[in-house]
């Protein structure tokens, strides 16, 4: 297998840290025949999150801001400190300012922000920057915005965001030409869940000014790479506690009240998640002891090593940036998502077939926006248990299909 020298030496290094790693998650360990490539879709779980969940329900379950007994006043702490927690992982420079709103996932903060904070935020004439080739859940809530706002008489633009599209990324350029004064709110995805690519987020304040609001899509970045609000400069962070190693209905919003009104999701959200809560706690603990700089150098250098090879492979095309895939790279870095079409056969049939040799992945239309792919395609998507060897036996099974 030849690939890039740079990533040999990432996988060489890190190969002893992320075998101990690998044994901690028991669904990987108990299935070695099978290799699950669709951490995009939703991660699995480390030991230390099962365990988190199996002692809080046989030891202190009850509501949380309700009880005044022990384990209520337990379940409380947790939220809160859980709360903090997130805030320290996401290095906010201001936790004493800032809003953590707990989710069911992604698509439910995003839709929180768009229902209950930006209509706040604009006024007749404003214009608002929408990804439409992004996941549908980081467009979608958007457009409901701007027809609840018509219905009430104050008509808003909405711009579609540019992109390069040889590489999937944002054209930071052409959005500085694009963004004006009445720019006021810009909606951004961290890592593409299709192309796989970074989308350069610290260049998006540059190109729109000190004022916009910056809304972040963090879905398929928390938990892959570092995520710092202070380098990136956003102003809101969604994301789903299960694509990071936590359960399903579990999930934050981030708000750092520096723009616009404060952030205040409206209704009676009712009893919250306290176990996915708890989960979440254990997953941005066990993530950040791993550390994420290494989850991210390992997968990039797997995802790297998947690109590299399947490119030179004439049956297939690789969307997405096909070159500087290096992790310094300052025109685009992959992260750990390759996504590929056969030119002969379809992605559904692509996908049952790799399955019969032990892959999991995810072929169809991945939820993309109509701004996005017109046909179908196979993603592999990784995270820290995944293994060269996986990576080589997949490319293996992908050439005899050439
Ligand atoms: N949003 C998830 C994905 O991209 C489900 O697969």
């Amino acid at each position: 297998m030849t690939t890039c020298a740079d990533d040999t030496t990432t996988i060489e290094e890190l190969r002893k840290w992320q075998r101990a790693l690998r044994a901690q998650f028991p669904i990987v360990t108990g299935h070695p025949d099978l290799a699950y490539l669709d951490s995009a879709a939703t991660s699995q779980k480390p030991q230390a999150v099962l365990d988190a969940v199996h002692t809080y329900l046989t030891t202190t379950n009850a509501n949380a801001g309700r009880g005044t007994y022990p384990w209520a006043n337990r379940t409380t702490s947790l939220v809160e400190e859980t709360r903090d927690r997130l805030r320290r992982f996401l290095e906010d420079p201001d936790p004493q300012w800032s809003a953590v709103h707990f989710t069911s996932g992604t698509t439910e903060g995003l839709r929180t922000i768009a229902r209950d904070w930006l209509p706040g935020l604009l006024t007749d004439g404003d214009e608002i920057v929408v990804p439409v080739a992004d996941h549908q859940a980081n467009i979608q809530p958007w457009l409901d915005t701007q027809r609840q706002l018509a219905r009430q008489g104050t008509h808003i633009r909405v711009l579609p965001m540019p992109y390069q599209h040889a590489s999937g990324d944002y054209d930071h350029n052409a959005l500085a030409q694009l963004a004006g004064p009445r720019t006021r709110f810009v909606a951004v995805t961290h890592v593409h869940h299709v192309y796989g690519g970074n989308m350069n987020i610290h260049r998006i304040r540059q190109a729109v000014g000190p004022d916009a609001v910056i809304c972040l899509d963090a879905a398929q970045s928390i938990g892959h790479l570092p995520v710092s609000v202070t380098r990136l400069d956003v102003d809101f962070v969604a994301f789903s506690g299960h694509k990071s190693l936590a359960l399903p209905g579990s999930g934050a919003v981030w708000a750092r009240h520096a723009r616009g009104p404060e952030f205040v999701p409206g209704g009676w959200s009712g009893t919250p998640n306290t176990v996915g809560i708890v989960s979440l706690a254990a997953a941005l603990e066990w993530l950040q002891a791993a550390g994420t700089d290494r989850i991210e150098r390992w997968t990039v250098a797997l995802a790297a090593r998947l690109t590299d090879v399947l490119r030179r492979l004439d049956a297939y095309e690789v969307l997405g940036c096909q070159t500087s895939l290096a992790a310094d790279s300052p025109v685009q870095r992959r992260q750990g998502i390759v996504t590929f079409r056969h030119r002969e056969i379809g992605a559904g049939d692509l996908g049952f077939i790799l399955f019969s040799h032990g892959f999991m992945v995810r072929s169809d239309h991945h939820c993309q926006g109509g701004a996005g792919e017109k046909s179908e395609s196979v993603r592999v998507s990784l995270h820290v248990y995944n293994t060269v060897e996986e990576i080589d036996r997949l490319l293996s099974v992908l050439a005899t299909l050439g």
